[in-house]
């Protein structure tokens, strides 16, 4: 079922409304008595993430979690997931693979770094690694949960806690902690000891792929230290907003043809 016919954008407005102001913990309750196994929280294990599963845990420990292995993570990353794993028994933690043709491809034609080339080459690495896996995932599903709040980029200062997600067929996004600040994720984690990503503690204040993330000074913006090089450019890696860009189209079909349009292919 598509969520459009669970759901239409007046009914997600509305929902969003009567979640404003409650607690992360009632919107996962509903979601999870709402979608059952056809919802699932995506992470980045980022200090969002973690506070997430161990909220969605405690109300189900059968909760799916997944996350895209751009295969350019830090080993830091694998090591939280198996933090993970040890504090909550039985975690339901999938890890989903690019194409590795795709990247092979991609690899083949620019580099292996080719982010640091240009801002659409980065774009055609964060899309092929990150967007199109994360897209094929969610179409199995009826909704997914992220980590978004609105303090954490100017991109984000409007989400709302119950979307239609349009760039991906559609299907329902849920961003629990939309109203938190970052203070608040950190008490949380504090109050309630949950395992975190060990790069926070070494100046990192978002965490991504191990070359396009770097530490940031005290008084910089959180997401600062991610694509730090770029200027004039979204940070932003195309999940969360769809990216226009002509060049990035342009490799997209130069490497694989028609498949660059997985709306089209659902
Ligand atoms: S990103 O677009 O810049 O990468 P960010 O790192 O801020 O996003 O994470 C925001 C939310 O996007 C996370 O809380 C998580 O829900 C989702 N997300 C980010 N990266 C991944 C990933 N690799 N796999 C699954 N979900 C992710
Ligand atoms: Fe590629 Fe960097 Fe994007 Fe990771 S963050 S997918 S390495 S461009």
């Amino acid at each position: 079922m598509s969520a459009v016919e669970l759901m239409d954008e007046m009914e997600a407005g509305e929902l969003s409304i009567e979640f404003e102001g409650e607690e992360p913990q009632a919107l996962l309750e509903w979601a999870i008595k709402e979608f059952g196994d056809r919802l699932a929280i995506s992470t980045s294990f980022q200090a969002d993430s973690v506070a997430l599963i161990d909220m969605a845990y405690e109300l189900d420990p059968t909760i799916k979690v997944f996350s895209v292995d751009t295969g350019r993570l830090p080993q830091e990353t694998f090591d939280l997931a198996d933090a993970l794993r040890a504090r909550y028994p039985g975690l339901q933690l999938e890890l989903i693979q690019p194409d590795a043709q795709e990247i092979e491809g991609m690899t083949r034609a620019h580099g292996v770094d080719l982010f640091k080339t240009s801002v659409d080459m980065r774009l055609l690495c964060c899309n092929l690694r990150k967007v199109r896996p994360l897209t094929k995932h969610l179409h199995q599903l009826d909704a997914w949960v992220t980590g978004l709040r609105r303090d954490q980029w100017a991109s984000r200062t409007n989400i709302r806690k119950v979307e239609l997600d349009h760039d991906h067929g559609a299907v329902i996004k849920l961003n629990p902690l939309a109203e938190w600040t970052e203070d608040e994720v950190w008490d949380y984690i504090r109050e309630r000891e949950v395992p975190y990503h060990s790069l926070y503690d070494k100046g990192y204040k978002s965490i991504g792929c191990a070359p396009c993330t770097r530490a940031t000074a005290p008084d910089e913006p959180s997401r600062a230290g991610r694509w730090w090089w770029e200027t004039n450019a979204p940070k932003e890696c195309g999940i969360h907003c769809s990216i226009e860009s002509g060049g990035l189209e342009h490799e997209l079909h130069a490497l694989i043809g028609d498949a660059a349009n997985p709306e089209a292919h659902a």
